[in-house]
């Protein structure tokens, strides 16, 4: 079998050029899409990762800010700044990358943003909306990730999607994402017991653990979508995802690349989540 591979770089270019129309619509009409980005400490991977969002923030035309506060940063202060952009009206989405120090809850951060400014979807409320199946916004890997199903033209109704990792970040969302659209979905975890009988079975099969070689080919059903949410880097320095691509061609029908799969899709759908509460901001005034 020939295996497709899904470019998802290509697709976000598509889907940011069109984002970059409605984010010049909303600034004629006086609401330029706003997005702040906070990094607290030195994470070296936080620190690319924001820096990418800005430049796409930059590339669609939204008004973005970057704040960088020292490792040593308190949780009270850190509240303090998330109050203030929540008051702020050029701001429309917040961002805390993760992970914080340990000296911050993470927990009391998130719950701490206006859910109306809460672009990665990982407020309670936007949970519980995504959980009862009127999701606002959507955590940004897995909405990228139904994006390229989407735009593959993959049936979902009725198959048999299976998702290893259960963050909440990627896998619980993406779950809930699958069901939505008809697919029976399990999911698996560093405690499931036999890994390869359920990857086996999968007709789509989401990997989002964050180790090398977790999907290996003999666990991938013939024909089976592979999408690969990990990002590993190697002690040469070389960047791969959780599934072992080269054996999974000639098996797979599609796969996704890494580098090049679905990370320039979480950044897109993040600049989409704040196009969209723009929107909804300026929707709510007139
Ligand atoms: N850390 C890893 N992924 C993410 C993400 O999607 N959003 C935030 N805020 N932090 C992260």
């Amino acid at each position: 079998m020939q295996t497709r591979i899904i470019d998802g770089a290509a697709l976000a270019r598509r889907l940011r050029s069109e984002l970059r129309d409605r984010a010049a619509e909303l600034t004629a009409r006086g609401y330029q899409p706003g997005l702040v980005a906070v990094r607290v400490g030195e994470d070296p991977a936080s620190k690319v990762y924001v820096r990418t969002k800005m430049k796409a923030s930059a590339e669609v035309g939204l008004h973005s800010e970057h704040v960088e506060l020292p490792a040593a940063t308190t949780e009270t202060t850190l509240l303090e700044r998330i109050a203030g952009f929540n008051r702020d009206p050029r701001i429309h989405g917040i961002l805390v990358q993760l992970p914080l120090p340990p000296q911050i809850s993470a927990d009391n951060v998130l719950r701490a943003i206006a859910p109306e400014k809460d672009v990665d979807g990982f407020h309670p409320y936007n949970v519980g909306l995504l959980a009862t199946g009127r999701p606002r916004f959507v955590p940004c890997t897995p909405a990228g990730v139904m994006a390229m199903l989407a735009a593959e033209e993959i049936a979902l109704e009725g198959r048999e999607a299976v998702v290893i990792g259960r963050s909440n970040i990627v896998g619980k969302p993406m779950a809930m994402l699958l069901l939505q659209k008809g697919a029976t979905v399990t999911m698996c975890h560093s405690k499931t017991r036999d890994l390869a009988v359920h990857t086996s079975r999968a007709d789509v099969l989401v990997a989002a653990v964050g180790r090398p070689n977790t999907v290996r080919e003999e666990m991938i059903k013939p024909g089976a979508v592979v999408v690969d949410v990990g990002i590993n880097r190697l002690p040469d320095g070389k960047l791969v995802g959780d599934v072992a691509f080269e054996s999974a061609l000639g098996k797979a029908s599609h796969i996704t690349p890494v580098p090049g799969g679905v990370g320039p899709m979480t950044v897109t759908m993040l600049m989409a989540n704040t196009v969209l509460a723009a929107q909804l901001a300026s929707e709510s005034v007139s």
